[in-house]
């Protein structure tokens, strides 16, 4: 039976960065993050008996090599899990540009991961579907949620306690994310060597790691209390240190472009205004900037009028995974 799930990507206002095991996608930090509803991913998963081997299609091209092995790779995971032997047709189309710093691989494996637990005929629960869908993407562990979501890193070596948990559901905090994008060229670091690379070799990593928990636990207060001032302080605070890290790594390497700065320029320059707004930056050269509605529209026009800008996306908090048959 053919199966098909709905994820949205997210945003992770305190970022996963480092793995502390790379086979089953333990993070070594806990992060934070809000579901969007603009960007998806909608997979269809059907196992079939006369397959040899899994087939993978992504936005109607027939995908062969590296990108089909990972795919493959992710649903023996699937198929130890449920004891479905057959291999799958798996027919994907991203709401999003792909490896450009948008999240797709969040809402990619959670959509993934739903579809391919149907089409096996199981169910699983939320917390089991975020535990399967981490060990394809980290980040998409906290897309199978809606609204802000916390991805605990947990403790126990099978991993059986790193999943996400809710935090504010979708309707709980209204927000506006500005996806402001520079460009949709694929990265050249993928998030994956990215991490693994600052790890081994930043001497600035051992920062990261001994204040992430401090940016966390703040963040958290600030969202309860829906203080938006501190939630925006700590979450630009928490991008700008991810990225410094990887300016110590060997080889160092960069996500920002030139058109990445001016962004983050502007953005300063709004709140010297008395318009708030923060920004954060995944890895890639885009920039989300985080607004409240009302100042949403005066954002927008300002942040338009940058050359560098080719195109805002403006998005919401979004919803968990859905199921479309
Ligand atoms: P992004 O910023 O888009 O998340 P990453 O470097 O984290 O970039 O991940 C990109 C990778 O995610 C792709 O190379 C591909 O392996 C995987 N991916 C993206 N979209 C899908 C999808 N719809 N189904 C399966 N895998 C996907
Ligand atoms: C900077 O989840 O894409 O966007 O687990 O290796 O697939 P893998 O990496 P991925 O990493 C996301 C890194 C980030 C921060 C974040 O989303 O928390
Ligand atoms: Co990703």
């Amino acid at each position: 039976m053919k199966k098909t799930a709905r994820a949205h990507t997210n945003i992770a206002l305190i970022k996963y960065w480092g793995k502390r095991d790379e086979q089953l996608f333990l993070p070594t930090n806990s992060s934070l993050s809000i579901t969007l509803d603009r960007f998806y991913t909608e997979t269809s998963v059907e196992f079939d008996a006369n397959l040899t081997a899994d087939r993978f299609r992504l936005d109607h091209a027939v995908i062969e090599g590296k990108e089909r092995e990972k795919v493959q790779h992710f649903l023996d995971k699937v198929r130890r899990a449920t004891g479905e032997t057959r291999f799958a047709h798996v027919e994907s189309v991203n709401h999003v540009p792909t490896a450009a710093g948008f999240a797709s691989s969040a809402s990619g494996y959670s959509a993934l991961a739903a579809a391919a637990i149907k089409a096996a005929g199981q169910t699983f629960t939320e917390k089991e579907l975020s535990i399967l869908a981490r060990q394809g993407s980290g980040s998409a562990s906290r897309s199978v949620y809606g609204g802000f979501v916390e991805w605990q890193k947990g403790q126990l070596p099978d991993g059986s306690d790193s999943h996400a948990i809710p935090i504010l559901n979708q309707d709980e905090f209204d927000l506006a994310v500005l996806s402001v994008e520079v460009t949709t060229e694929k990265k050249k670091v993928l998030s994956r060597e990215g991490m693994k690379r600052t790890v081994e070799t930043s001497p600035f990593y051992e920062g990261w790691l001994k204040t992430v928990d401090r940016d966390l636990a703040a963040i958290k207060t600030a969202i309860h209390a829906r203080d938006f001032r501190s939630m925006g302080e700590i979450l630009e605070y928490n991008a700008l240190k991810m990225h410094a890290t990887t300016l110590g790594a060997d080889p160092p390497f960069m996500y920002w472009q030139s058109a990445t700065l001016k962004v983050m320029e502007a953005v300063s320059q709004l709140r010297e205004e008395g318009l708030l707004a923060y920004f954060t930056i995944d890895a890639g050269p885009n920039v989300k900037v985080i607004v409240e509605i009302e100042n949403e529209q005066a954002v927008i026009e300002r942040l338009n009028q940058i050359d560098v800008v080719s195109e805002i996306y403006p998005c919401r908090v979004g919803p968990g995974i859905t199921y479309l048959d």
